[in-house]
């Protein structure tokens, strides 16, 4: 995985900041969307993150 990815085109967030965002503390889409803005656009993006966030949550 590169971290450095563009995952929502629209707010310049990449895995890394969504990965970021999850150690932090966000446990949903929502989550990601309230602390790094993607998603908040354009919306294109939900299934991206939304399959992201599935493959990279702790158990
Ligand atoms: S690509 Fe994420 S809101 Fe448009």
């Amino acid at each position: 995985m590169d971290p450095k990815k563009i995952i929502c085109k629209c707010k310049d967030v990449t895995k890394g900041d969504i990965l970021k965002a999850m150690e932090k503390g966000a446990t949903s889409y929502k989550d990601i969307r309230d602390k790094t803005g993607a998603g908040s656009k354009c919306g294109k993006c939900e299934k991206k993150i939304r399959k992201f966030m599935k493959k990279h949550a702790e158990a």
